[in-house]
Order: C-alpha cells, then structure tokens, then sequence
C-alpha cells in the first residue's frame, strides 16, 4: 500500500462540473462587498476595484490574478478575496505587480488572510523584480482581527519591511491613493518611493478623526486632516494632485512608462506553438475521483508546444514521468506522478532535477501523489534515504519551480513535488486538487487505530465509530482545494485547460533573470 491511499467515499463530480462551479465563485468574489456597497462606492464618484485594474492594463494584455479566492467561507463570506486584489498585469510595457484595496469590503480594511496575500503578491514581485502598483483604498487592520494582524513578523508591518527593502533594491514602489487610507493603510502610500492622490476622495492619516478625538480631544474633519490638497501642497506626503480617478490612472501609466528596463518581458527563445491535442480534452481525460488511474503523459500533451515531450528515463521509475518540453517557448524541464512514488522513481526525480539545474532549464512539478511507497519492502530498499534525495534536490535547485496540483497532493509526496514548503516560484490547483497529509479513508484508520492502542482493549466501539466519522469529515473538508486557496497555501485555482497560458506567463516572468551558473554537478544515482 502506498503512504496514503486514495480517498474512498462518494464520488465527485466531473470536471466540467467542478469548472462551472469555480467560474461562479470567482464571479461572486468579483463582485465585492455586494450590490449596496457598490452603489455607495460609485455615488462617491469612485470606480470599482477591478475596473481600476482595467483601466490601468494596457489594452488587450492579460492578468494573471492571484489567489481571488483567498479568505472564501471565512467570516460567514463577507470577505470575498479577502478584500485585496493582487495579481500580475502589464502597464506601459511592463509587468507590473498590482495590489489593489476593495474599499467595498470592509473599508479596504485587513484581515489575517489579507495580510497574507499582500505578503505574497509583494514576495513574487521581489523574485521577479516586478514594479510594485499600489491602488490604495484602506482602513488598516481590520480591528477586531487585530491579533491576528497586527504584531508578528509576517503581519502588516512586514508588509512595509518589504516595501522598504524592495525599494532600497530598486524596485519601484508606487501609490495611487483613492480612498481613505488610515494607520497601516496610510503606511502604503507614506513607504512609496511616488505618490498620486485623487482629490476629494484620496486621504492620509496616521490617526483617523476618530483617533485624534480620542488621543487628542481635537475635532477634525478627514479633508482638513489628511486629504490630497493638504498633502501634496503643505505636507508633501504626495507628490502628484489629480482631479479624478482616471487622470491617476493616467499619471500612474505615465510614471511607469518612464521606468527603464525593469519588468521588461524576455522574448521566448523560440516561437510558441499550440499544442496538437486540444487543452480543452483535459475536461475528458483527467478523472476527478482519485481511485481511477489514467496516463499523466496525456495531460502533458494538451499543455506543451507542438504536444512535444521528450521523455528522460522513461523506462525506469515510470511512475515519475519526467521529461523536457516547451511552454509558450519557454523551455521547461516536466515531474509529473503517474503512480506512487517508489525508490526508483524518487532517485530518478532528483537526477532528472540536477539535470535541468545544470542546464538551467526551470522545472515543473505536476502533482497528483498519494505519496511515496511504505511497506516493509520499501523500507528495506532505502525508500526513506530515496525519497530524501528528491527532497534534497527539489530544496536546492537554482532554477525557477513551479507547481500544479493536477489531483492529490498527500504526504510527504507534496514535499518531493516541490509543494509549498518548498518555494515554487508560482503554485496553482485545479478544481480537482486534494491536499492533505492523507486521504479521510486512511486518517480513519490511523486515529481509530491509534485510540484503540492507547484504551489497550476497552474501546467503546461507539464511541471509535464516532471518531471515525468526525475524523472522515474532518479531512473530507480540509482537502478540499476551495479550503487550501482560502487560506492561501496555492496562488488560486485554475481551469486546467488554462494551465499552459497561466504557465507561460510566469515563465515569461523569470526568463530574462539572471542565474546562479557556478559548478553543479550531476549525480547519477
Ligand atoms: N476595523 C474594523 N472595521 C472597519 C475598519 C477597521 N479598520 N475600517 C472600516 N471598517 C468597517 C466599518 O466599520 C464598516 O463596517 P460595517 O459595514 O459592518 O458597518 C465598513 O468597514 C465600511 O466602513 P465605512 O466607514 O462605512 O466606509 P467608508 O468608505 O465611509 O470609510 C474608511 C472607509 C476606511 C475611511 C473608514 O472606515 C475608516 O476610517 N476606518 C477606520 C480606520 C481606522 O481607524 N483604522 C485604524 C486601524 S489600526
């Protein structure tokens, strides 16, 4: 038996299914704080979120959001996207990273999992050196959350250590200020390197007028206290007054344009190709319920150039495909499970990494892994030592990872597919995705067995059958992928026949970088 098995239970849906259902969740999300709030937005003669976003893109240029459903089914869902939108666009010729407040949710203000995803957007942009856009609209911590947002390292304040350090690195930092920016929201803006503020609607203040009559008993109105006239005329907080939301668009696109080189986009070193087989067959081929095998190598070619892969070993370990291709034109180096991973295929997996690693060709992990094989058997042929080296090689390759959950990602076969842990460059799901450390059939077991053991023959059956039960529905809810982007272990669920252009954006991201090239041998094993 593998580490873990495949989840028993009811059977999923298909594909197509789980699809229409991630398309109307992302809808929903995309529509903020709701129709009331929308309407209180616009009357105040601001525009929406993504509408901001649009409008800032250069036309006909795509973005790749990232994590649009972070917080979902947190806070009774009335955080959708936990109020921030982050993801990677295209102004004036350059990728840019975007990091844009729904003030339509909750004043802008900041949850845990707003935290988190401003903390990622911002650490994608420093490993890519992508100019950083702030579209400001923020009421600071979202205060009843405080604790949980406010004083640890990877809270709000690390959010401005960012700014500060990316900035000395010579990655711009740029604020747009729309909306009420009060305390760590006025930090945004004030750690800028250049700053526009709209008039009438843009403010700054460290203490918004409530605080100040709190502090200092003085009664102020926001306008006085911190609005965009005051600022760019007498505090010279800010640098540019614009009279509406568009001419900040405008002046933003203007200062990006005289930028330089940064966020320059490499060209492909070879022209992309569609593949030959239909990505959209991915919808047929690839089985939802994780018990039904099929051939990874299909999944491949409806995402490669030309439906061109070359395989490497692929009569030895062949539960690991692993195998060169392009994406978009950019080369890639391909780990895919078809299968448990046994010693053969894990030591494989490594070489097949040192390989890419000395070629420099960045790599992707495509995982659907119930985990690495156990048994006596395994154990005896060194599995645990084999499995580390694919571990051990995944940790230290210098080329660009990246990570798609095609099915199950369980155990210790997400540590050596390169899960998050380990620092992919992106990772993505598909509405098919489990994670866990194993499937709810085998936990079961695992708890009843281990409660069993320590009542040392009087067990209550009763009482283990409820266990069972709470802990099926314990795992059945937590690997679900809807409850992994909510918390931001991926960067957003994706359809699977989106896969290759969401890949080619990213690989375009870090294919003009410069590499570590020293010494780095190949070790056969
Ligand atoms: N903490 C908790 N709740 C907050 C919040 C915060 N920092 N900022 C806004 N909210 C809530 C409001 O209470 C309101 O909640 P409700 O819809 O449940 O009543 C909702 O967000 C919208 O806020 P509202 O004030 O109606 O929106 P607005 O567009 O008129 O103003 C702000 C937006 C951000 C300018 C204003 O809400 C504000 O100044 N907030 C307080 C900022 C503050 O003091 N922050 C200190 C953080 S350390």
């Amino acid at each position: 038996m593998s580490e873990t098995a495949t989840r028993t239970g009811t059977t999923p849906p298909p594909l197509a299914a789980m699809i229409a259902t991630l398309r109307e969740q992302h809808a929903l999300a995309a529509t903020g704080g709701g129709e009331k709030l929308r309407a209180r937005h616009e009357s105040r003669g601001k525009i929406m979120v993504r509408e901001r976003i649009d409008l800032l893109l250069d036309p006909q240029t795509p973005f790749l959001e990232l994590s649009p459903l972070a917080a979902h089914g947190l806070y009774g869902n009335e955080v959708p996207g936990a109020g921030i939108v982050t993801g990677i666009g295209i102004v004036a010729g350059r990728a840019c990273m975007l990091i844009a407040n729904d003030a339509t949710v909750k004043g802008g203000s900041f949850f845990a999992e707003t935290v988190k995803k401003h903390l990622r957007a911002q650490e994608i942009a420093e490993e890519h050196r992508l100019p950083c856009l702030y579209l400001v609209d923020c009421g600071g911590a979202f205060l009843p959350e405080q604790d949980r947002v406010f004083p640890d390292r990877d809270h709000f304040g690390g959010t401005f250590y960012n700014q500060c350090r990316m900035s000395a690195a010579g990655i711009p930092q740029i604020s747009l200020v729309f909306g009420g920016c009060t305390a760590g929201g006025a930090y945004i803006p004030a750690l800028s390197d250049q700053v526009i503020m709209v008039k009438g609607t843009g403010r700054i203040h460290l203490g918004g007028p409530p605080i100040v009559k709190a502090a200092i008993h003085e009664i102020v109105d926001g306008e006085t206290l911190g609005g965009a006239e005051m600022h760019t005329l007498v505090s010279g907080v800010s640098d540019h007054l614009v009279e509406s939301e568009m001419e900040g668009l405008a002046k933003l696109r203007e200062i990006v344009g005289a930028l330089g080189e940064i966020g320059k986009i490499a060209a492909p070193p070879q022209p992309a190709a569609a593949p030959r087989l239909d990505p959209a067959e991915l919808i047929d081929i690839v089985p939802t319920d994780l018990r039904r095998p099929y051939d990874v190598r299909e999944a491949i070619a409806r995402m490669v150039d030309d439906s061109a892969f070359h395989a490497f070993k692929p009569d030895y370990g062949a539960t690991l495909v692993t195998g060169f291709a392009h994406i978009h034109g950019y080369p890639v180096g391909i780990l895919a499970n078809n299968g448990v991973l046994f010693s053969e295929a894990a030591v494989k997996g490594a070489h097949f990494i040192e390989l890419c690693d000395q070629r420099q060709i960045p790599l992707l992990f495509l995982q659907n892994i119930t985990g690495f094989m156990v048994g006596t058997e395994a154990e005896r042929g060194g599995i645990a030592k084999h499995s580390a080296k694919l571990v051990y090689a995944v940790s230290n390759a210098r080329v660009p990872k990246y990570t798609v959950l095609i099915g199950g990602s369980y155990g210790a076969g997400n540590y050596g597919m390169c899960g998050r842990g380990f620092r992919p460059r992106f990772l993505f799901s598909w509405p098919n995705a489990r994670i866990a450390t194993m499937s709810p059939e085998v936990a079961a077991t695992v708890v009843t067995e281990l409660r069993r053991q320590s009542l040392k023959g009087a067990a209550d059956e009763a009482a283990i059958a409820e266990l069972d039960t709470r802990t099926r529905a314990q795992f059945e809810e937590q690997s679900d992928p809807y409850y992994a982007t909510a918390r931001l272990w991926d960067d957003g669920i994706i359809e699977p026949q989106q896969t290759r252009d969401v890949l080619g954006l990213c690989l375009a991201l870090s294919a003009g970088e410069a590499r570590d090239t020293g010494p780095r041998p190949v070790y056969r094993m």
